[in-house]
């Protein structure tokens, strides 16, 4: 069987060089030039935990090619859709690169052809897809799924390999489908959860809308621990021991979350609310919740420097939008660094992945090559993203190198008791 894969993203990267280890024939198709030549040369253009060893076995088997342009030699069995379904106006999903992909798969779709959506497109999405290739290509018969996807970004491959559920919506059931995904996700062990299309979807926006609240549910908690005296880590691990609530709940108190899908599936759900009349007040509050934690890092900031930021140099550790990966789409540390800037802050920044990548959204930094050099001077360091290296700081040797022992730490990374033995001001969350 033979694999199209449209879009070379996190998500269709990680499909292709996984389907390729496999042993699928697999074509990746990306309008982003620069990006198909690095990748066909073996090199990754983003940071994402064991992709571009991937990719050289991949490469190496053969079994893998790419086109930066639609001029395809042959047919693909199945295509797989993996564009980009970014924030549009109103919060809808800007669905633009996902009916160009539409429009170009028409002269590549053989008879029989299986369209999968793993873009996480909004309710009605698979059904509009239907009704665009039975005008489109009336001689041919398409199948078109919803296949959203639930990987994570900084373990993609790890998730590719051992999902957790696999969703696939139909319109119209047919064996010989089953059959081809089936033999597609030959490896997996999880349970297939077979359902229509709108269901499908809304699974995906469901998840992710729920992992969200969360996270905001947390930082309520947080807040609410400042105001008492109590402390949120142990208030959520001891949740956690709870079966109903669960050991991997996202009870983490912190920055909020960012990232490119959680921010944008919960505005999308939201619209859907308005357009349809359904009740998305909770998701409004989560999106609040989420807006104004970053407000409150940056007042323990300038809180913890006495009120007046200007000429204070505050250093950065972390930039990406979580660990793992060097993905900047909604990451706090934007927002953070932005509103430090013009409090008349000088900032420096230190992220294992992401250098000088920064400067294009935030071109006033000073890109640091490590964590105590970005420390070394500063007034305050502000802690964005749990990379596991902070971990290993000594921090009792850091505290001669900064201007000023005063670490704010938007992740709860550290143990307050032993930064205050040591001399640090330390302010978390929640705690
Ligand atoms: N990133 C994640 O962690 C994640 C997880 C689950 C689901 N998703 C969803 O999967 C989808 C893809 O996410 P991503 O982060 O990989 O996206 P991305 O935006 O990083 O990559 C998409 C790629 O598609 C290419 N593209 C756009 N239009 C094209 C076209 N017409 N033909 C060929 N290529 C085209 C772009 O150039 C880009 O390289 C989104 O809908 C997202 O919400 C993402």
């Amino acid at each position: 069987m033979t694999v199209g894969i449209v879009g070379a993203g996190p998500v269709g990267l990680t499909y292709a060089v996984g389907l390729a280890k496999k042993g699928f024939g697999v074509q990746v198709v990306d309008i982003d030039k620069n990006k198909i030549n690095s990748l066909r040369g073996g090199k990754v253009p983003f940071y994402e935990k064991g992709l571009e060893e991937a990719l050289s076995q991949a490469i190496i088997l053969g079994t893998i090619a790419f086109w930066d342009q639609w001029n395809l030699d042959t047919l693909p069995d199945i295509w797989i859709i993996c564009v980009g379904t970014p924030e549009g106006k109103d919060g809808r999903a800007d669905l633009r690169f996902y009916k160009g992909a539409l429009s170009s798969l028409v002269p590549f779709l053989k008879n029989q052809a299986i369209v999968i959506n793993k873009s996480t497109v909004p309710l009605g999405t698979a059904q509009m897809a239907d009704a665009f290739f039975k005008t489109q290509v009336p001689d041919k018969k398409i199948f078109v799924l919803s296949n959203p996807e639930f990987l994570a970004q900084g373990k993609s491959m790890e998730d590719f390999w051992d999902p957790q559920r696999i969703v696939i919506g139909q319109g119209h059931p047919e064996e010989f489908v089953r059959k081809s995904l089936e033999e597609i996700y030959g490896w997996a062990k999880c349970p297939f959860v077979w359902t229509d299309w709108n269901t499908a979807e809304l699974i995906k926006y469901a998840s992710n809308a729920y992992l969200a609240t969360q996270i905001s549910f947390i930082n309520s908690i947080a807040g609410i621990c400042e105001s008492i005296g109590a402390d949120v880590t142990e208030v959520a691990a001891a949740m956690k021991l709870d079966d109903r609530i669960g050991k991997k709940a996202f009870l983490g108190a912190g920055l909020g979350y960012g990232g490119s899908c959680f921010s944008k599936d919960i505005q999308s759900l939201i619209s859907l609310g308005k357009e349809t009349g359904a009740a998305v007040e909770l998701l409004e509050a989560v999106d609040h919740m989420n807006d104004k934690q970053i407000r409150r890092f940056i007042s323990k900031i300038t809180g913890a420097l006495g009120g007046d930021i200007t000429g204070k140099t505050i250093a950065i550790w972390g930039l990406a939008f979580k660990p793992h990966t060097d993905d900047l789409r909604s990451a706090p540390s934007i927002e953070i660094i932005d509103s430090l800037e013009s409090l008349g802050a000088k900032v420096r920044a230190y992220d294992p992945k992401v250098g000088e990548k920064i400067l294009a959204r935030c071109p006033g930094v000073r890109v640091c090559s490590s964590a105590g050099e970005a420390a070394s001077g500063a007034d305050c360091i502000a802690l964005c993203t749990q990379w596991e290296e902070f971990r290993d700081v000594s921090f009792e040797e850091l505290a001669a190198s900064v201007r000023s022992p005063i670490l704010v730490d938007g992740r709860n990374q550290f143990d307050k008791e032993l930064l205050a033995g040591l001399g640090w001001k330390y302010i978390s969350i929640g705690r």
